[in-house]
């Protein structure tokens, strides 16, 4: 006989586009310990052993149950050596060694701060911690040369580094409403990233643009960008166009994991009358700084962009993983090629695509592995 505790769990399938992974999981003090290893690996730029303390954190997102004995993890999948170690000693002293040290690190701390500056990443960020500077004050005072974001990004820092309410993430959706509306009558957008998976907060506000009629949102990003600037809503915007070039049957190049629409990194200002909850504007200030991320689709693109955008970073490795390896087929942002029939598969939502995949739909809240 065994108790409540032994009960094995159902072995969930390897890859996070096979399972829900909820917002809400049971085991939030192990997938803490994991992220911070995985958090560190990305930042040491080693993105293999990044992805494997995710992968495994992601399968206990998926678990229904709390793990209280390493045992009942037997049979489950994506848990290497060193992810199972992690957890055995959670389990058994409340904290693992290997955590605690890494998060006490020097360099951890100093890497958390400096890729914390918009615009900075593992590469200049580890340049400049050998120089011995490990906060953004540091960076101040020593005189380096920032590029556009990386001054923006220091700028706001503090704001930036709150995190984005959803009743801020709607006022911006109101505001980038108004926009599209006034520049392209007919114009639809829908928030993408976190907020559609269902978080109540994220670190920046994530938008899909597109139009019914196919060619109509050439050139919509510009337009978009100059009047929220007329009406003095951008503090930093940097708009990429499209590149993305269209062969009579296919992308003229082989679709890559950083797709090519036109898009805006950008900076707004969202002022008290916009956002009545700006509790965190510190003091007389009457705004705060929101990182907003707009993206522009044609229509007959418009469910891979959707797809590819809604996130979460690791469920969409996970898809195109799985595309690849069990199904011969290269998924992005933009299409579907399936390299045994040798051509392009189009799909009008989601849900299409998950078919076209050989998978079960997973709607939005369940992919936050
Ligand atoms: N994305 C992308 N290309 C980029 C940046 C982001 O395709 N250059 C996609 C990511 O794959 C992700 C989505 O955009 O699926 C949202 O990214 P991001 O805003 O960074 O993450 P969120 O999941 O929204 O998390 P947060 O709440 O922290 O913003
Ligand atoms: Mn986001
Ligand atoms: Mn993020
Ligand atoms: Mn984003």
């Amino acid at each position: 006989l065994c108790g409540a505790d032994e009960l094995a769990v159902v072995s969930l399938p390897s890859y996070a586009c096979q399972r829900h992974t909820p917002l809400l999981h049971h085991n939030t003090v192990l997938i803490d310990a994991l992220s911070i290893l995985a958090e560190n690996a990305e930042l040491s730029e080693n993105e293999g052993r990044g992805v494997a303390f995710r992968r495994a954190g992601a399968l206990l997102k998926s678990l229904p149950q709390e793990i209280r004995r390493v045992e009942q993890l037997r049979g489950q999948p994506c848990l290497g050596d060193h992810s199972l170690r992690v957890i055995k000693e959670v389990l058994e002293d409340g904290v693992c060694c290997e955590v605690e040290t890494t998060k006490e690190s020097r360099q951890f701390k100093a890497m958390k701060a400096l890729t914390g500056i918009f615009g900075v990443g593992a590469k200049t960020a580890d340049r400049w911690f050998r120089e011995g500077i490990h906060t953004p004050s540091d960076l101040q005072r020593s005189g380096h040369n920032l590029n556009r974001a990386q001054r923006a990004g220091v700028q706001y820092y503090d704001d930036l580094n709150q995190p984005v309410r959803k009743a801020e993430a709607d006022a911006i959706g109101l505001i980038v409403e108004k926009a599209v509306s006034e520049v392209l009558p007919g114009a639809k957008i829908t928030l993408i990233g976190g907020f559609r998976r269902g978080k109540e907060t994220g670190h920046d506000v994530d938008f899909l643009i597109t139009h019914p009629e196919e060619g109509r949102e050439e050139g919509l990003m510009a337009k978009v960008v100059s009047w929220l600037e007329a009406q003095g809503f951008l503090l930093y915007h940097k708009t990429t166009r499209n590149s993305y070039l269209e062969s009579k049957d296919g992308p003229a190049r082989p679709p890559s994991n950083m797709d090519r629409f036109e898009r805006c990194f950008s900076i707004f200002r969202l002022t008290r009358e916009e956002s009545s909850m700006l509790s965190q504007c510190s003091g007389s200030r009457s705004w705060m700084a929101v990182r907003v991320d707009m993206v522009v689709s044609p229509y007959s693109q418009f469910a891979f962009a959707l797809l590819g955008w809604t996130g979460s970073k690791l469920f969409e490795r996970e898809l195109r993983r799985w595309a690849v390896h069990e199904r011969a087929m290269t998924l992005s942002s933009h299409t579907l090629y399936d390299s045994t029939k040798r051509q392009y598969l189009r799909a009008n939502s989601e849900e299409e695509i998950f078919a076209l995949l050989g998978l079960e739909y997973i709607p939005p809240c369940g992919r936050n592995a």
